[in-house]
């Protein structure tokens, strides 16, 4: 690691760590930063892509989620880094605050939440036309552990999480402003959203979008509410999904600020934003717990599968998401709360753990969230070796709750759970696999190495020992041209698990299936080697991670960044059919209406006036597939981070 003191000692607190590849961050730091280049809504706000007509994740490119943010915090971080100055870190913190977790109007009834009865059961179910799924209280759901805890720490019984997904153009119309509940589309400033509700089937291309707070002003009779869960009647609720990789993201971002700004003599700097980093990781202990916080571990069905009590409903694995909701009636208030059984190898995050739990600037005020934090750490850990394959990539994740539901899982998978959950090779959504996009495997050992750096644990060097000897041969160099995998196939399950973060998978096998340029995933690629050849002193890692960064650089510059085209074959999925259950009628706020027999493009009439609206049509008329080359809010980061990280690594 490069050492900032000089500069103090300079008395140059601005000065440039200069260097052919923090010099790179810069330049790119520059281009994102350019307003000319649209990375940025009026407010500040990072959005997903500088293009507009874009759909994977979110639906619209000037969408943008939480995931945008915690990326914004960790590229203004590094920014410090390499200039010296940390009020920009400050400043995306706020700005991620302000519009990105909701504020008390927007979460008006916690106060009626009981953790012991944090939520009522609703299976998931197979496909979107099997919902709406009716709410079943006959299942027993566990209590809360956490809740008085936080509410002692913080004065209040609101949560301090990121919601995942907004509008920030207001394109749909909703108009749930912070503050706001479906104000319509004249609102000014940004709409929190939301999509996914109806099973790991329910692609993109199938969702309804929906408000985060329903007031039954949009949709049909009960706004959004029964096209998702079945119940006798519906009251007006606000409700919020968290994604946890991204809140983690932010803290690693608020964890590498505290180690710069130490160095360059400005930890008082940042110390409020540390402190409300601390906090986002004591709420994020939310996702350590299963969805309806029953027991983990043989929950194999969800009558006799019992409610937890005090911490064994914690799997203590980043889940997919947690969620809050409530009435927006402040007078008739309920809330709700939930956590997730399922956890994918991609989403954790061994350094945000450690730092929660061992960094003093970080320290969360929530009694137990240290030892939630050390707990968690060694369980992530023991995670990585129980889906590393013979190989060395990682496959899928585990789940509490086989279906959704509770489930009885077949017994190739029971006969040698992690804890008492069973492997999935696809955890959470299904179309396309969870685990197909290699981009996962450099996103989370990128973490994983950065833990390792950091701490030199031996037995993160073992997991990552492996994975870099399956990777560096699957590395394709040709001049500045580089390949890596784009996507990947899982075959076989875990051999039966016998504790600790070391195991032999003889039974567990990856393919790759194709390879890619994509510079986002080159990016993460190139950080976790590089890191990792920081600690090992492994020169082929090493050089690896100059090929990449070189490549990308040398052969993918736009004007806006760095970029390489992409043709979307699924893009002829705007014209796939959305289940609506027949009967059902709505509208959305520009007028587009929701029944059964409506398209992906149906209920999305403001595509059609996109200026790249055309490319897509031409290709649903039967015309070839449309290439674009997107500016991604994270990706273009990342390709930052990922040069800066190495100039400040190796000193070059
Ligand atoms: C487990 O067995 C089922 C059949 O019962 C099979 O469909 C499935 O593919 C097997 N799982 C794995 C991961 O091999």
């Amino acid at each position: 690691m490069k050492l900032l003191l000089p500069l103090v000692v300079l008395g140059c607190a601005t000065g440039i760590l200069a260097g052919v590849y923090t010099d790179r961050f810069l330049q790119q730091y520059e281009k994102i930063h350019n307003s000319a280049n649209g990375y940025f809504s009026q407010d500040g706000i990072p959005y997903h892509s500088v293009e507009t007509l874009m759909c994977e994740a979110p639906d619209h490119g000037h969408e943008t989620t939480s995931e945008a943010y915690s990326y914004f915090i960790w590229l203004e971080a590094m920014h410090g880094a390499i200039t010296g100055d940390f009020q920009t870190f400050n400043d995306a913190w706020d700005i991620m605050e302000k519009y990105m977790i909701p504020t008390h109007a927007d979460q008006p009834t916690n106060s009626f939440y009981n953790p012991s009865s944090p939520a009522t059961y609703a299976a998931e179910m197979d496909t979107p036309n099997d919902y709406p799924s009716p709410i079943d209280s006959s299942v027993p759901v566990g209590q809360d552990p956490i809740f008085q805890e936080l509410t002692t720490a913080y004065g209040t019984e609101d949560i301090y999480g990121m919601h995942w997904l907004q509008d920030v153009d207001n394109v749909y119309g909703f108009g749930d402003a912070p503050g706001v509940c479906e104000g319509g589309p004249g609102t000014p400033g940004p709409s929190y959203i939301n999509t996914f509700q109806r099973g790991p089937e329910e692609s993109v291309w199938r969702t309804i979008p929906q408000p985060t707070c329903d007031s039954f002003k949009y949709g049909g009779t009960n706004g959004f509410l029964d096209l998702f869960t079945g119940d006798s009647n519906y009251a007006k609720q606000w409700k919020y999904t968290n994604a946890p990789d991204a809140d983690a993201r932010a803290i690693q971002g608020a964890y590498w600020a505290s180690q710069w700004a130490a160095a360059a003599g400005q930890s008082s700097q940042i110390s409020a934003t540390l402190e409300k980093a601390a906090k986002l990781g004591d709420y994020l202990r939310y996702a350590l717990f299963d969805k309806y916080f029953k027991q983990v571990g043989e929950c194999f069905d969800p009558h006799s599968c019992p409610g937890g009590s005090g911490k064994n409903s914690a799997h203590y694995l980043l889940s997919w998401y947690y969620a809050w909701g409530g009435a927006t009636d402040t007078s008739a208030g309920w809330a709700w709360r939930i956590g997730d059984g399922s956890a994918h190898f991609g989403y954790q995050n061994p350094l945000t753990a450690w730092a929660l739990a061992n960094e003093p600037s970080l320290k969360p005020k929530g009694a137990t969230a240290v030892q939630d934090w050390t707990q968690s750490l060694e369980r992530q850990l023991e995670l990585y070796a129980y889906v590393q394959t013979a190989e060395g990539a990682f496959a899928g994740g585990v789940t509490n709750t086989w279906k959704g539901r509770y489930d009885q899982p077949p017994s190739n998978l029971t006969s040698n759970t992690f804890y008492g959950m069973v492997y999935d090779w696809e955890p959470v959504y299904h179309d396309p696999p969870s685990n197909r996009w290699y981009g996962m495997q450099g996103w989370s050992t990128d973490r994983l190495a950065q833990y390792y750096y950091v701490t030199g644990d031996v037995k993160a060097q073992a997991t990552l020992d492996k994975w870099v000897a399956w990777l560096l041969p699957n590395l394709k160099f040709d001049g500045d041209d580089y390949q890596l995998p784009a996507n990947l196939e899982w075959q076989g399950v875990p051999n039966a698990y016998s504790g600790g973060e070391a195991q032999e998978n003889s039974n567990l096998h990856v393919t790759i299936t194709d390879f890619t340029n994509d510079v986002g995933t080159a990016a993460g690629t190139a950080r976790t080697l590089a890191y990792y050849a920081a600690k090992t002193g492994n020169t082929e890692a090493k050089d690896a991670a100059k090929k990449l960064l070189d490549g990308m650089w040398n052969l993918y510059q736009t004007d806006k960044g760095v970029s390489s085209p992409e043709v979307r074959e699924d893009y002829n999925r705007f014209t796939e059919p959305v289940y609506v259950p027949s009967g059902w009628t709505g509208t959305y706020p520009n007028g587009d209406t929701i029944q059964s027999g409506i398209t992906f493009i149906d209920i999305r009439s403001f595509l059609k006036e996109d200026p790249d609206w055309p490319k897509v049509e031409a290709y649903i008329n039967g015309g070839s597939a449309p290439e674009f080359t997107y500016h991604r809010f994270w990706a273009q980061s990342d390709v930052a981070l990922a040069q800066g990280a190495y100039g400040l690594l190796f000193d070059e």
